[in-house]
């Protein structure tokens, strides 16, 4: 069964790992750069950027793998899966159209308004600055948005990088001039959380709701990033939710997954990612990825026990409501390594050891993401450079095999330590409470 994957970060090494978990898949990798995670999995690779589809494509044909999936948003925004389709390969990914759910924020609050969805804040997209002061005096605190992938930098908040209407009408204004449109919301105040459904444009089935944490230091400081670890719990619900919340999440999905395929004529194959925010209305959309979160993938793979690889294929066969989708009673914590200076002045360069014995006695997970070797020696590349996953019976257990992993790689190199902790839980559950008490 040979599977092409497309992708070079942890959470395609994470994907790799899965794929192989079955014997008969003869695993192939296009990949940005040489991940050594994936090159142990994989049969053959190429370098290629995601979003080269040429590459990925001619790569493709040489194989004629059964299935190809996808990591990253970049190739699906661009339209390699109706390229590979139109080749005859099924895909876990969905077409250029339905991606567009992650790379048009306007598409997204469109299509949830058009077609009666609840879950949208107040917002408005703006093409050309005509009565975006006046809509920005209305709302107050605002989040400003780029409508397009802007790798998570297209977006201002309110009380974080907007202080008041004329920064963020200068902020939008710019947006505006570089030729973008942009979408200006309501802010939300609530806890975020992700969860991703796997669909087949038919079926959606639900992965543990998983708690990604943005922000690159300790107690929430510090600048956005990728994404600096997260955590999931044995009940695959999170502490601060509430019996009515991920039920809300999950029908706000199903109806986007309908509505994408009346808008667009073609089912909904792959992930659909909604990243919500509990609030004390209820849960609201903040925006929709279509593809696995990264970390989020560590800690839902990491606990899936249905076949992956049957099941990716099953998801681009339309075929996904034969499946009984099983992941372990379990709690895991996923913490990222991150090259000092990261996010932006990240070290390039630097070297990375891991003790294999502290690793193996750990009871941890690694997977490789921005990072190459060269010479015998693991370089980190500038971006997140390794990400360790712990699971256990209980959310402690999770976070101290993780802690331990960490403790085996060495680097010039830091991780946030207080995720997955008791008393960062606790902060979340008692801002909810509060927020609900009002
Ligand atoms: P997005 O790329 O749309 O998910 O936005 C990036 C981050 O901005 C989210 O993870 C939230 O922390 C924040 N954010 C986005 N939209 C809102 C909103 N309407 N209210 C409050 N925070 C938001
Ligand atoms: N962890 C956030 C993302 O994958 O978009």
């Amino acid at each position: 069964m040979k599977v092409l994957l497309v992708g070079a970060g942890a959470r395609e090494h994470a994907l790799a790992q899965s794929l192989r978990r079955n014997p008969l898949v003869e695993l192939h990798a296009a990949m940005p750069h040489a991940n050594p995670g994936i090159k142990a999995y994989a049969k053959s690779s190429i370098i290629a950027s995601a979003d080269d589809i040429g590459a990925i494509s001619l790569y493709a044909k040489s194989i004629r793998p059964v299935l190809a999936v996808f990591g990253p948003e970049t190739p699906l925004v661009a339209g390699a899966v109706d390229v590979l389709e139109e080749q005859g390969i099924p895909c876990f990914g969905p077409r250029k159209a339905l991606a567009r759910l992650e790379g048009s924020k306007s598409f997204c609050r469109g299509l949830l308004a058009k077609h009666g969805i609840t879950g949208n804040p107040r917002f408005r997209s703006f093409a050309t600055p005509d009565g975006l002061e006046d809509y920005l005096e209305l709302l107050g605190p605002c989040v400003v948005k780029a409508d397009g992938l802007a790798g998570g930098k297209g977006v201002r908040v309110w009380g974080d990088h907007l202080h008041s209407t004329a920064d963020a009408l200068k902020f939008a204004r710019s947006v505006i001039a570089g030729g973008s449109a942009v979408v200006v919301e309501e802010k939300l105040e609530g806890e975020e959380f992700s969860l991703m459904s796997i669909s087949d444009g038919k079926t959606l089935v639900d992965c543990p709701a998983v708690q990604d944490h943005k922000r690159a230091f300790e107690g929430d400081a510090g600048p956005n990033t990728g994404g600096m670890g997260a955590y999931s719990m044995p009940d695959h619900s999170l502490p601060f939710l509430n019996s009515h919340d991920l039920k809300a999440a999950h029908a706000i999905t199903e109806k986007v997954m309908k509505a994408l395929e009346k808008e667009t004529g073609s089912p909904y194959k792959g992930v659909l990612y909604g990243g919500f925010m509990a609030t004390a209305q209820g849960v609201r959309l903040l925006e929709y990825n279509c593809r696995f979160g990264d970390p989020e993938a560590m800690n839902a793979l990491g606990v899936m026990e249905t076949d992956f690889a049957y099941l990716a294929l099953a998801v681009a066969q339309q075929r996904l409501a034969e499946f009984d989708v099983k992941f372990a009673p379990l709690a895991t914590v996923c913490r990222y390594l991150v090259p000092n200076g990261y996010p932006d002045a990240a070290q390039k360069g630097g070297e990375i050891t891991i003790n294999p014995t502290a690793l193996s006695s750990s009871g941890a997970s690694l997977y490789y993401a921005s990072v190459e070797e060269r010479s015998g020696k693991l370089l980190a590349l500038g971006s997140r450079a390794i990400a360790v996953l712990g699971k256990g019976e209980s959310l402690e257990e999770a976070r101290k095999k993780a802690a331990a992993g960490i403790n085996a790689v060495k680097g010039q190199l830091f991780s946030r330590q207080d995720i997955g902790t008791q008393a960062l839980v606790q902060k979340r559950v008692s801002h909810m409470a509060q927020l609900r008490k009002k």
